[in-house]
């Protein structure tokens, strides 16, 4: 569906990527826990939709902006977080190749957003407004994980009534203060790519605060991470090339 033969180009690339990520983390599970988990039914249930829809912006603004927006906060939370060297890598050269696909989204709203017609950037930011909202209340809800719960001797009945208690929108205002807040980052991203206007913003500033984000600029969390992955691939990549130079200059 998408015109341009580079976007083309770019898309058949990003899904031989995706391939790649998939097999690395099952790799890694498998070598670390065991079994992969199957994705939660929340978001699985917005994968298939992006999939299945025929509209060119529910496939950018739901994979390339919400969902790889989501990968690179989460891949950033884990790089910082965790004490396993493999785990920091992988994460990190996994990144790599995210922060290119989160990129597209944004080159894609840049060019598609300042020329939308009102009513068709009012069903954008509609939808963007409950992709956002489905993936805040669910994503990483009890609920989602409750085949975890009985290997642990938990019942996800409890689990779910008493984290019902402590999570409120007080708390996810608090957690969405942190830079890496996957929520947080969300929200930065269809600020900048001029999704968000007067229509949804109050929706938004019950979590987070819009001008403070608008004030951030538009570098997006993990770019860091992923640039010094970048420069660790080419030390591999060219260090070969480098000799052959050498041995032709000779
Ligand atoms: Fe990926
Ligand atoms: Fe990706």
């Amino acid at each position: 569906m998408l015109k341009d033969q580079g976007a083309q180009e770019y898309a058949a690339n990003q899904t031989r990527e995706e391939a790649r990520h998939v097999t690395a983390f099952a790799k890694y599970i498998k070598a670390r826990w065991g079994r992969p988990v199957e994705c939660g039914p929340v978001l699985k249930d917005l994968l298939v939709e992006i999939i299945h829809a025929p509209e060119v912006y529910k496939k950018i603004i739901g994979m390339q902006m919400l969902v790889e927006g989501l990968a690179m906060g989460a891949f950033a939370t884990i790089f910082n977080e965790t004490n396993d060297p493999l785990a920091r890598k992988l994460t990190q050269l996994v990144m790599t190749d995210e922060a290119f696909h989160h990129k597209f989204g944004k080159i894609w709203a840049d060019r598609t957003i300042p020329h939308l017609t009102p009513a068709e950037h009012e069903t954008i930011e509609m939808w963007a407004a409950h992709c956002f909202q489905t993936l805040l209340f669910n994503l990483v809800a009890p609920t989602q994980n409750v085949s975890l719960y009985a290997e642990f001797g938990l019942d996800p009945d409890r689990v779910i009534a008493e984290m019902g208690e402590l999570v409120n929108d007080e708390t996810r205002r608090d957690e969405m203060k942190e830079a890496t807040n996957i929520f947080r980052v969300l929200v930065k991203t269809l600020v900048n790519a001029g999704i968000i206007t007067d229509r949804t913003k109050a929706f938004y500033a019950t979590y987070v605060d819009i001008d403070e984000l608008k004030g951030e600029g538009d570098k997006m969390v993990g770019d860091d991470i992923a640039e010094q992955g970048i420069k660790y691939l080419q030390e591999i990549n060219f260090k070969d090339r480098a000799k052959q130079v050498l041995i032709a200059a000779e």
